[in-house]
């Protein structure tokens, strides 16, 4: 065709789209409600190994990929082998990784279109329109179907604007923003009675819990879903780097972000949890467990700013903007994913493409939240728990055992020369091959069993 491929403008436009990609709802609902329903600072720690030793690594096997093939991941995982059967399981990774991505932005949208109901809610509820309120923030069909509607919309059009005018001019307005919210409202939070207590839950750890394996699966999953690994995500974003930019640099400033930001959400979400109960909200049962783990976020919290009168409900609006925001910006990295293959293969445009594909996933979201009970858990536990860490597993493999390590090295010494003698090069290709694949079949291993 000839066309000039797309690409980031710049490096901060790549970090900005890539850590918008991977700072999502995994890092502010995920997390800190994992954390405090984990044994708080001992998760923190183990999420935090994990994420360094593991996930890492495993987000530069597809960054690199990525960029070198400047293609899509069914493309990118043919082009690393000339051997006909390896190229054919390379392809079949590829279909996989664009499934779950669908998979995923379906269960994603319905979640992301709650918050979108929730931060409504605080803007109608200072108007005083309480019917409506009510609606809004309680549990129907009606309601999940319409704003997982008004989010893909949204998704969509993003998407269809392209990589610069799309993907990262969004990225690039939301994710300051989203930062600047967050600070801001960790900041109240510590204003407040209580907070410290869950300061203390979230900072100091208790190492009888530290050995135990459930608490290590839970965090290695965490850090993958959290980093947008294993369907092609970061594959494509990598596709779209420029060859002058350092790709570990670029990898690691990813991670060290995205981690940040869920370490701040942590900052948040568990002194806020106290201050709730300082305040009189139940959040621990008789057997001091976590009330309603996963929805943490749409009971204790809103619980907590109720009480806090007017400044709750301006509060309540800046939360869920910022769930929102995070939302967002995840959710374009996913459309991204069967967009740009449809459009490499099929030879279509790229606003058709997005339209089509958005209006897929839509439809699968409507199917789920027609039959909520039986298919929302589900479409989580099979993508994130089987999908993710096996074709994640399987990009290792492809950047460890099938790629030349000769041109893996070009390739990262594409912007990076001294590449050879660093530290990264001496690790990696290690990590790689042996660590990466064996931690990650171990995680699956026990989670098939369990
Ligand atoms: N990482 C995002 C979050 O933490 C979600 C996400 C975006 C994702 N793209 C992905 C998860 C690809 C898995 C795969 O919320």
């Amino acid at each position: 065709m000839g066309a000039v491929r797309a690409e980031f403008s710049s490096r901060l436009g790549f970090l900005l789209a890539a850590s918008g990609s991977a700072v999502g709802l995994g890092n502010i609902w995920g997390f800190p409600t994992q954390t405090a329903s984990n044994g708080g600072a001992a998760f923190l720690l183990i999420y935090l190994v994990m994420a360094f030793s593991l996930a890492y690594p495993a987000l530069m096997a597809e960054l690199i990929i990525g960029r070198h093939a400047r293609a899509n991941a069914v493309t990118a995982l043919r082009s690393l082998s000339d051997n006909p059967l390896t190229r054919f399981f390379g392809g079949l990774t590829g279909y996989a990784g664009i499934l779950t991505a669908i998979l995923i932005l379906s269960f994603y949208s319905i979640v992301a279109g709650w918050m979108v109901a929730h931060f409504l809610s605080a803007i109608f509820q200072a108007l005083g329109m309480m019917s409506l309120v009510d609606w809004l923030t309680g549990f129907s069909v009606h309601r999940n179907a319409i704003f997982t509607l008004v989010f893909m919309l949204f998704t969509t059009l993003i998407v269809s604007g392209g990589v610069r005018k799309g993907i990262e001019r969004w990225s690039t307005l939301l994710m300051p923003l989203l930062l600047v919210i967050l600070l801001l409202l960790i900041a109240y939070v510590f204003t407040q009675e209580g907070a410290m207590q869950g300061l203390k839950v979230y900072l100091l750890p208790d190492f009888s819990r530290v050995i135990d394996i459930q608490l290590v699966i839970r965090a290695l999953g965490q850090a993958f879903f959290s980093l947008s690994l294993g369907v092609g995500t970061m594959l494509i974003y990598g596709s779209y780097v420029s060859k002058q930019e350092n790709l570990a640099s670029l990898g690691r400033s990813v991670t060290l972000i995205d981690i940040g930001i869920a370490v701040m959400a942590g900052l948040l979400v568990l002194p806020a949890m106290y201050v709730a109960q300082h305040n009189g909200v139940q959040i621990f049962d008789a057997a001091g467990k976590l009330i309603s783990e996963d929805t943490l976020i749409f009971t204790v919290l809103p619980a907590l700013f109720e009480q806090m009168g007017a400044i709750g409900l301006l509060i309540s609006f800046a939360f869920f903007i910022l769930m929102t925001i995070a939302a967002v910006t995840s959710s374009i990295s996913l459309l991204e994913v069967p967009v740009a293959y449809v459009m490499e293969n099929h030879r279509t445009t790229r606003k058709h493409t997005a339209f089509m594909v958005g209006g897929l996933v839509t439809l699968i979201s409507l199917l789920i939240t027609f039959n909520f009970k039986t298919l929302f858990g589900l479409t989580i536990q099979i993508t994130t728990r089987y999908s993710e860490p096996l074709i994640g597993l399987l990009f290792c493999v492809f950047a460890g055992w099938v790629w030349q390590r000769n041109q893996v090295l070009q390739e990262i010494k594409s912007g990076f020369d001294n590449a050879e003698n660093s530290l990264f090069w001496k690790v990696w290709p290690f990590y790689i091959r042996y660590v990466c694949p064996l931690a990650i079949l171990a995680v699956f291993g026990h989670s098939l069993l369990s």
